[in-house]
């Protein structure tokens, strides 16, 4: 799959005269081991340590929860299609929320409709009265089934399992229904004191719930009804409440999937911060004002874990954008996840608070080698890196003697068929350009910039580079401003170039990332 090209060090100074610096450093790179073609997700653009379906469609993770030493990632799939189309709940497990078994489908289409999304609880000490033996964990799921030509299309039914593989639907679903409200669904739970909180999408509002039992759902509350809150730029979906405590203060985040009404194109999540006293959450911030938990247009659908042993809250989201899913060139599956990422709210000034989403510590764990290191001596302004990896992680730190910072340019490009992505940071404002980045025709909504913000205006900054084959993550000043996004370069990127324009490169790590699905490493 990768040619083994070689360069001439005069190739590279020619291709790289247009930075036209005073330093050009080149590391020439030691042999690596070439993305040996496998039978197991060796295709063309297969992520390699994302998690994705063997096979088929899929779109929002599902029913994220931790049981007996298991991580479970349910997720939206339609099997034997590589489009949308009646929903299921695929199924994987993890002892590390990184290394993925696939299992079999847990929830299919039944009677009441289709499996949407939904989430899920460990009910241990029998409060639904599913519990069959003393002190055994039952795996609550509580999601919508759609059904466009029943009178109440979308409902909210419960399935439970004792051994986190098989499910049975409850026999009174559904378990809440609202006939004035068509779009009535995405259920995510959260643990509130001794019950529970549900937070539903309807339509352009978010609707709390609540129950000690799972069963029987009392309505509390909704926030966000048009125009008054956020963005409306489409219909609200996906809520998630979560909780922090920031300098020994309460807050609570709120989680919003808007599709369309991104910030580049499509779909999106937005967040918005305040308090929730079990009853009602209030927005600390001005109605109107925005925030985007990542700014990529590939990261829907974020959805939290439940139960797990980290206090760290734990999302994982859809990498992909309606616009274009269901056009993408990957084949036998379509769609992938991001890497699971920590949550946490910042104090960015007095009375402002931003998410910061990274994945994951144990992301460590999938290192295989460094490839590359440099420590800062000799002071350098750029660097290019040839190299032949497909799946990496790049952590590059910079420093500025200017408050304002100055301008950091970031290219992947593969040099036989000149295609690039460019990541250009200029003081606060943040572009992502992928039009020149490989396949890009099947939508045209694919080249458009992507554009974000840097939050503070540090002198320092950081820049975490998460390369998948196709999948990228990017995180300037660790997740403080995320970009996800896809790529689909013809032949694979050989060559990144890193070039400051005032500020000098402090240090610069990239590691060989293993792979989830292969035993090569
Ligand atoms: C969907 O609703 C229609 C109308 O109520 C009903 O006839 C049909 O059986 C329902 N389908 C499912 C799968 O529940
Ligand atoms: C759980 O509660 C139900 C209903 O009260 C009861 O029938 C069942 O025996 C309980 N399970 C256990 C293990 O106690
Ligand atoms: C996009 O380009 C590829 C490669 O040139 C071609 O095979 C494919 O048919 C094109 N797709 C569309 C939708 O035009
Ligand atoms: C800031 O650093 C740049 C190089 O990064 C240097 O050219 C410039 O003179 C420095 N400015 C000050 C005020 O130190």
């Amino acid at each position: 799959m990768v040619n083994k090209l070689v360069y001439s060090w005069i190739t590279l100074i020619i291709l790289l005269s247009d930075f036209s610096l005073d330093t050009i450093q080149l590391i020439q790179g030691m042999p690596m081991q070439g993305n040996t073609e496998s039978k197991v997700y060796g295709e063309k653009w297969r992520p390699q340590y994302h998690f994705s379906p063997p096979t088929s469609w899929i779109n929002d993770p599902n029913g994220l929860t931790y049981s007996n030493g298991k991580y479970h990632l349910f997720y939206q799939y339609h099997p034997d299609s590589l489009v949308w189309g009646p929903m299921h709940w695929g199924h994987a497990t993890s002892s590390d929320l990184l290394r993925w078994e696939n299992e079999p489908i847990a929830l299919y289409p039944a009677p009441g409709g289709a499996a949407f999304s939904g989430s899920a609880v460990i009910d241990s000490t029998n409060i639904t009265g599913l519990q069959k033996t003393a002190n055994s964990n039952v795996l609550v799921a509580i999601f919508t089934r759609s059904n466009d030509s029943s009178p109440t299309p979308q409902t909210q039914h419960l399935a439970y399992s004792y051994d986190g593989i098989t499910f049975n639907n409850y026999e009174n679903n559904p378990i809440l229904v609202d006939p004035s409200k068509r779009d009535f669904r995405d259920p995510a739970l959260l643990k509130y004191g001794d019950g529970y909180i549900m937070s539903l999408a309807a339509g352009d509002a978010a609707m709390f719930y609540k129950s000690t039992n799972l069963i029987d759902w009392t309505y509390l509350s909704s926030f966000g009804e048009k125009p008054s809150q956020g963005s409306h730029g489409g219909v609200w979906e996906c809520p998630a409440l979560i909780r922090f405590e920031v300098d020994g203060r309460e807050l609570w985040v709120l989680l919003i999937s808007i599709n369309p009404g991104g910030p580049t194109v499509g779909s999106a999540t937005q967040y918005f911060v305040g308090t929730f006293d079990g009853t009602r959450f209030i927005n600390e911030n001005p109605a109107d004002r925005v925030l985007w938990l990542d700014w990529g247009p590939d990261n829907y659908a974020a959805a939290m874990y439940t139960n797990i042993p980290s206090p760290k809250p734990t999302m994982v989201a859809w990498m992909n954008n309606w616009n274009y899913a269901a056009n993408e060139p990957t084949t036998p599956w379509r769609g992938q996840m991001t890497l699971p990422r920590s949550m946490e709210l910042v104090k960015t000034s007095d009375n402002d608070y931003h998410v910061q989403t990274f994945p994951i510590d144990d992301v460590k764990n999938l290192r295989e080698s460094l490839l590359y290191e440099f420590k800062g001596e000799p002071v350098t302004e750029s660097l290019a890196i040839q190299h032949n990896s497909d799946r990496y992680h790049l952590e590059c730190s910079f420093k500025s003697n200017r408050t304002s910072f100055g301008a950091v340019k970031i290219k992947l490009m593969n040099q036989a068929s000149s295609e690039q992505v460019t990541m250009n940071l200029d003081n606060l404002r943040i572009e992502v350009d992928r039009s020149q980045s490989g396949l890009t025709n099947f939508s045209s909504d694919f080249t458009k910039l992507i554009r974000g913000s840097r939050i503070l205006p540090s002198p320092q900054l950081s820049v975490d580079l998460f390369f998948d084959s196709s999948a990228v993550e990017l995180f300037y000043d660790k997740g403080l401003s995320s970009f996800t996004y896809l790529v689909f370069p013809t032949q694979p990127y050989d060559l990144i170039s890193i070039e400051c324009t005032d500020c000098t490169i402090s240090s610069l790590s990239m590691y060989q990332m293993k792979s989830i699905w292969k035993n090569d490493s």
